[in-house]
């Protein structure tokens, strides 16, 4: 029967973060903002492993006492230059067998529920290609002009923001990765192959931490979730 797995890709700089350490490793709420969603991942039944994807030269990771997470989280120093070479080194370091599902999951989505990975598998579980959770756009949209000016207002019917996990066969995941590198998510490289993963609704607490004012929004809701 084929097994669920979580890959949490955390080798990257965090440059928008513009600070010394990268951003998986910035204090929240009281911990690495990496230890969130691993502990959110390792706490779910259903997920028989949780890799992470730290970079060859990570000095951080080890200083943090990750015991009482258990042997399902397994770090794989092989990260890339780009997260899809991240995800990439990873799912060929994790040797799954290719009808595994594979959760593809942001260190910089701290604020990950239970509920949002529940919702997922229930969604999923049966799809003959995969998805991702996603939120309906909610702003109304402006293209600027090269003087930072509204060139015009598109419309947002069907458009949506893709967030992690996104959620596909390993098999599926490799090949696709392999055949399209410069992409910025999963999804978009099983796109290239011509199909269409599954769009499913989250919502907007599970963001991508991305600047130093995303911070103080991520403790909050974090501590409201304790
Ligand atoms: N990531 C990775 N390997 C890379 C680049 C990114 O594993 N070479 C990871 C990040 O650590 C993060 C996730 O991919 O958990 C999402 O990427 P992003 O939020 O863009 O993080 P960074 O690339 O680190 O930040 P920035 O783009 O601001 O530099
Ligand atoms: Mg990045």
């Amino acid at each position: 029967m084929s097994e669920f797995h979580a890959l949490v890709p955390a080798a990257g700089f965090g440059a928008r973060m513009r600070n010394e350490l990268p951003k998986q490793y910035l204090p929240l709420a009281g911990k690495p903002m990496l230890a969130h969603a691993l502990e959110t991942l390792c706490g779910c039944g259903e997920l028989a492993t949780v890799f992470v994807v730290l970079s060859p030269d990570d000095a951080q990771f080890r200083t943090f006492d990750w015991a009482r997470f258990g042997d399902k989280l397994q770090p794989l120093f092989c990260g890339g230059a780009t997260r899809a070479q991240s995800v990439a080194n990873g799912l060929l370091a994790a040797e799954l067998e290719a009808d595994d599902w594979v959760l593809v999951h942001d260190a910089a989505r701290p604020c990950l529920t239970q509920a949002h990975l529940a919702r997922l598998l229930a969604e999923l579980r049966d799809d003959p290609v995969g998805g991702i959770l996603a939120v309906p756009v909610a702003d109304t949209l402006k293209r600027a002009d090269a003087q930072q000016r509204i060139a015009c207002t598109e419309p947002r019917e069907g458009l949506w923001q893709a967030q992690t996990p996104q959620m596909f066969r390993a098999g599926l995941l490799m090949q696709a990765l392999q055949q399209c590198r410069a992409v910025t998510d999963e999804a978009s490289a099983v796109e290239a192959l011509g199909l269409q993963p599954k769009l499913v609704a989250g919502d907007s607490g599970n963001f991508k931490v991305t600047y130093p004012q995303d911070i103080v929004l991520a403790e909050l809701l974090l501590s409201n979730k304790k």
